[in-house]
């Protein structure tokens, strides 16, 4: 029976959460407070910021105070980094990473008086990603695998959890990392390193895998649970991008080709991990995991019966997984929670309040899923912020900006709105009941969105706005029990256009974090040509917004 603070603060996405006797009760990343997207710039010199404003967060939704804290996990330790602090000059400052990671309970002492810095522990980087994927995976067992740019020393992970407890079965040291190869064709195609990612892997589907046998002898497995990635010379392949959103032949190829290599190593891995372990399932975290396209390989031609993806793969997810591997540690069960809705929310008074103080035109209708509804069947863009915000990079339904799928064209208006590349695509949500008749190829339930699907014949005629280049859709079902509101939102739209599935991206105009506060959402509502916002019990309509009318 512990209370357990976790913490990721090293390279980016700082990040607290909170778990409780084994429950994580909150969690949080700091750049839906700061406003600044990823909450600050990996580098060595930033190392001693902690996630202050996720960090109170997580204590006040829980009640909890500084002294009632039994342990702090912080997902880094500096005692396994490759250059250590006294080597502050070497290595591009590496040493001040080790440093300030070394500080960081002092720090924390700065930020919550009277904390007790011996119960602060350092936690690897990768045991913390693995603890984020096996404590929330729906299995008692399972292999895992972590798929990651770089931790202290390594970029990969491979073990088995049994009994709550992780045997480490592989490791892969640096240089050689998937991730970090990953990152480096992003910088090389124009976009922004350890953040675009996801760009390239939606770039990737509008190319041809060119360059494959190159990327085989560049990218391999070595037999033992690790795998070798040489040096690549990207320019040898084609010129440096622009990152301006332009699909030109030569980038696509590219991207294609290392995306495709990419699924073809981890499918390797995979193989390795369910010979050693024998387990029938897989968990996956680390940023890598947040490839939905190389996720769906693993699952449909993988020798696992079922994958489970921390929706927070990326570091975020390091400050849960850092308190549920200490909570563990101190007798806990980890309890896997039944959505990742586990940020702030507000009460309908407070919501009530703010729009009061906003001077804005507002109504209360019956239904607020039905009124959202009756807007999007209309063709109008719904900007929809209901409950507790999710935790990781996808919108889920609680933060979500939500279109008519029927309509070509609302691809490039939500593109429009959120100010992004035309190649992006948007994505399904589909009653759960509903998903296997439109969808097929993939896991269903698929409540993350982690996973891409092929849309079943005759439906992409249906809904052309989530149809991607390929044929693909990245689908989140809707289950009734565990996402009343939205389901019930589904079936409102289905009863007026015959379709179970709405258009969701996440609430956020171009290069700013998800929207998390109501006072976020009235700004971005404002700013950007969305018809109406769904904001707990209330809506608010751009015409009323503009005339003044239905006060
Ligand atoms: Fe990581």
């Amino acid at each position: 029976m512990a209370v357990v603070l976790g913490l990721n603060a090293v390279f980016h996405d700082p990040a607290a959460a909170l778990v409780v006797d084994g429950v994580t009760v909150a969690a949080a990343e700091e750049e839906r407070f700061s406003r600044r997207k990823h909450g600050k710039s990996p580098v060595p010199f930033s190392t001693w910021e902690l996630p202050e404003h996720a960090l109170r967060y997580c204590l006040d939704a829980a009640g909890v105070g500084v002294d009632d804290l039994d342990a702090v996990g912080y997902s880094y330790d500096p005692a396994l980094a490759t250059v250590p602090s006294t080597r502050l000059q070497d290595d591009a400052w590496e040493g001040m990473r080790t440093l300030y990671a070394e500080r960081a309970a002092r720090f924390l002492e700065t930020l919550l008086p009277g904390v007790d810095a011996t119960r602060v522990r350092h936690v690897p980087h990768h045991v913390a990603h693995a603890a984020s994927a096996w404590g929330h995976a729906p299995f008692d067992s399972c292999a895992v695998m972590v798929l990651d740019g770089r931790g202290e020393r390594g970029s990969y992970l491979a073990g088995v959890v049994r009994d709550h407890r992780l045997e480490v079965l592989a490791r892969q040291d640096l240089p050689h990392s998937l991730g970090l190869r990953y990152e480096e064709l992003t910088a090389h195609l124009g976009y922004r390193r350890s953040s675009d990612e996801y760009k390239v892997m939606a770039m990737a589907s509008y190319g041809r895998p060119t360059h494959l046998e190159a990327f085989r002898r560049l990218l391999r497995t070595t037999g033992d649970g690790g795998f070798v990635t040489e040096p690549v010379d990207w320019s040898a392949f084609a010129p440096v991008g622009h990152g301006d959103g332009a699909i030109d032949q030569e980038h696509v190829d590219l991207a294609s080709s290392v995306q495709t290599r990419l699924e073809e190593v981890l499918l390797e891995l995979a193989g390795w991990l369910h010979d050693r372990t024998g387990e029938r399932c897989l968990a996956l975290a680390g940023g890598v995991a947040l490839n939905c396209v190389a996720n769906s390989r693993i699952y449909a031609e993988g020798p696992f019966e079922d994958v489970w993806v921390q929706p927070a793969a990326g570091d975020a997810g390091t400050a849960v997984g850092a308190a549920l591997h200490l909570a563990a540690e101190l007798g806990d069960t980890p309890v896997p929670p039944p959505t990742p809705a586990l940020g702030p929310e507000w009460s309908d008074a407070e919501i009530e309040s703010i729009l009061r103080a906003a001077a804005v035109p507002f109504e209360r209708p019956a239904d607020i899923a039905d009124a959202a509804a009756e807007v999007l069947a209309a063709d109008g863009i719904v900007a929809w912020f209901q409950g507790r915000s999710e935790f990781g990079p996808r919108a889920l339904g609680h933060r979500s900006l939500l279109a008519h799928p029927g309509h070509p064209r609302n691809l490039e208006r939500l593109n429009d709105v959120k100010g992004r590349e035309q190649f992006r695509p948007v994505a399904p949500m589909v009653q759960l009941e509903a998903a296997k008749d439109a969808f097929e190829g993939g896991p269903i339930p698929s409540p993350n969105m982690l996973f891409t699907h092929r849309v079943r014949n005759g439906w992409a005629e249906r809904i052309p706005a989530v149809v991607h280049v390929d044929g693909t859709a990245r689908v989140q079902t809707v289950d009734p029990a565990t996402e009343p509101l939205v389901h019930r939102m589904l079936g409102a739209f289905r009863a007026r256009t015959g379709l179970p599935v709405v258009v969701n991206t996440s609430l956020n105009t171009a290069g700013r974090p998800m929207v998390d506060h109501p006072r976020d959402a009235l700004e971005c509502f404002a700013s950007a040509p969305i018809d109406a916002l769904a904001i707990g019990p209330f809506l608010l309509r751009r015409g009323a917004m503009f005339t003044g009318a239905a006060r």
